[in-house]
């Protein structure tokens, strides 16, 4: 989730300016389902350290490769968001009933504010922008290929119908109706979501990463054959869901209840050695050529000393908790040159292992001077100087600026246009397309009976 704070504070030179990333940008609410999920609240809010060395200036978006046929000019940015909005009540937050001084913000934008605000940055880059919320209706797709078609979308989809998994799909109309969009294709969506799977292709590609084991049950062997101490997470969560400060164990009696506790709330586990060492989130972007932008690295000295080094979901999301102002960043992460090298190297072949596209952000810890991916996030977090974007700041990108590049990356994708002729007369490409037509539900008392989804009446 994002880190959100207010649009001022942005453009503030605060040096309490978060720098953290948002994560993952995910938006949980109340979803069509009508329960309330785990509401993320915030990323941790990052305290830029000073930094001796001068911001280097603005530069333009650069293109990659080949020329694209023309430069693209509308871009859509496309979210879903349905339900309440746990932001707007956060709002409300009286911040003199907090039992602690609140480090950042947290009052902090609502979702709606924040991809606006990708579309403003857009819109100041040179495109015509615009944001359109999903809103768990296809037929909102549907409008937007079919009027005023844009040249790209720039995806920020990452739930539809409250669930994760079909983020992919959503990614998968892009395909099928030949739109260029930002971001990876659903292939990479959907593989890293699986976490435990994800770390195989890594180990298969030569990217160092903690030795782990999955269970689908909550039965662990009598030799686990992982030293201690180790980390439980959910294998098909993200956004730190399930990590908690009682997430790392020391022990077999320990991690037998936590294990057991995980996966009654969120079913497969991953156990997998705990890493005492920095956490770095390197940002790459590109694709014939990807580059690394400067790492974060998260500082967790201020934690109590009962509390374990992690993000955990209290320090990522939630501005209420004290945890949540004790985690700070610092970008670009101080790190010698060959260390530096090293870890560059290994995000790149994290990045292409698990065939991300435009931009990603793989999450690092540091054994010595030994990186360990311990996941790869391919629709990370882009909210303003966070994360990705503050890496892409201190590279010496503006917010447009980088947002600008990622949309060229999408165009080179755009599909070549229909030789003259076969294009009707005075019609863009996806005018003529039939989409998504309206299906009337049959109505109860038809002769063929309700629709096997209704339940019968009592
Ligand atoms: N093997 C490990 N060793 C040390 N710390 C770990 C390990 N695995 C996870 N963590 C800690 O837990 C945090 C969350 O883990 P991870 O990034 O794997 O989960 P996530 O839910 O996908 O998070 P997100 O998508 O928000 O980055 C990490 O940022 C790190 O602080
Ligand atoms: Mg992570």
């Amino acid at each position: 989730m994002t880190l959100r704070k207010t649009a001022d504070l942005r453009r503030a030179d605060s040096p309490k300016r978060p720098a953290s990333d948002r994560i993952d940008s995910r938006i949980f609410s109340v979803g069509d389902s009508g329960k309330t999920r785990k509401e993320p609240l915030n990323e941790p809010q990052a305290r830029r350290q000073t930094i001796d060395e001068p911001k280097t200036a603005e530069k333009p978006a650069p293109q990659e490769g080949a020329e694209p046929p023309d430069k693209p000019t509308s871009v859509v940015v496309l979210y879903n968001q349905v339900g309440e909005d746990w932001y707007e009540k956060l709002q409300q937050v009286d911040l003199s009933t907090l039992p602690f001084e609140p480090e950042y913000p947290v009052h902090v934008p609502t979702v709606r504010e924040e991809y606006s605000e990708v579309a403003r940055a857009l819109r100041r880059a040179g495109y015509r922008a615009r944001a359109v919320n999903l809103e768990n209706d296809l037929r909102r797709l549907e409008r937007v290929l079919k009027r005023n078609r844009p040249d790209v979308i720039f995806n920020l989809v990452e739930f539809f119908h409250d669930d994760a998994g079909l983020e992919a799909a959503v990614a998968g109309m892009y395909d099928v109706y030949r739109i260029a969009y930002t971001g990876a294709p659903p292939f990479a969506l959907s593989l890293c979501q699986d976490k435990g799977l994800t770390k195989r292709v890594l180990q298969d590609h030569g990217v160092p990463t903690p030795r782990f084991k999955v269970f689908y049950e909550p039965k662990l062997p009598k030799r686990l054959g992982l030293r201690y101490p180790v980390i439980v997470k959910p294998v098909w969560e993200d956004a730190s869901a399930g990590v908690t400060k009682d997430s790392v164990l020391y022990d077999s009696e320990r991690l037998a209840e936590r294990v057991e506790h995980v996966y009654q709330e969120y079913g497969a586990i991953i156990v997998e050695e705990f890493i005492v060492g920095r956490e770095l989130h390197v940002s790459v972007w590109g694709n014939d050529q990807p580059e690394v932008l400067p790492p974060v690295e998260f500082d967790f000295s201020e934690l109590p000393p009962d509390y374990p080094p992690i993000i955990s979901y209290s320090a990522k999301w939630n501005p209420l908790s004290e945890i949540y102002h004790k985690v700070h960043t610092i970008c670009p992460a101080p790190l010698p040159k060959r260390l530096l090298n090293k870890v560059e190297k290994v995000a790149i072949r994290a990045y292409q292992a698990t065939e991300c596209r435009d931009y990603a952000r793989v999450d690092i810890r540091l054994k010595g001077n030994e990186p360990y991916v311990l996941e790869v996030n391919p629709n990370p977090d882009l909210t303003e100087g966070v994360s990705f974007m503050d890496s892409a700041e201190r590279a010496g990108y503006s917010f447009s600026a980088a947002l600008a590049r990622i949309v060229e990356f999408a165009a080179r994708r755009r599909p070549a246009p229909k030789p003259a002729g076969e294009q009707p007369e005075g019609r863009r490409p996806g005018e003529d397309l039939m989409l998504f037509p309206k299906i009337e539900t049959p109505p109860a008392d038809a002769k063929t009976g309700p629709p096997a989804e209704t339940e019968p009446p009592a």
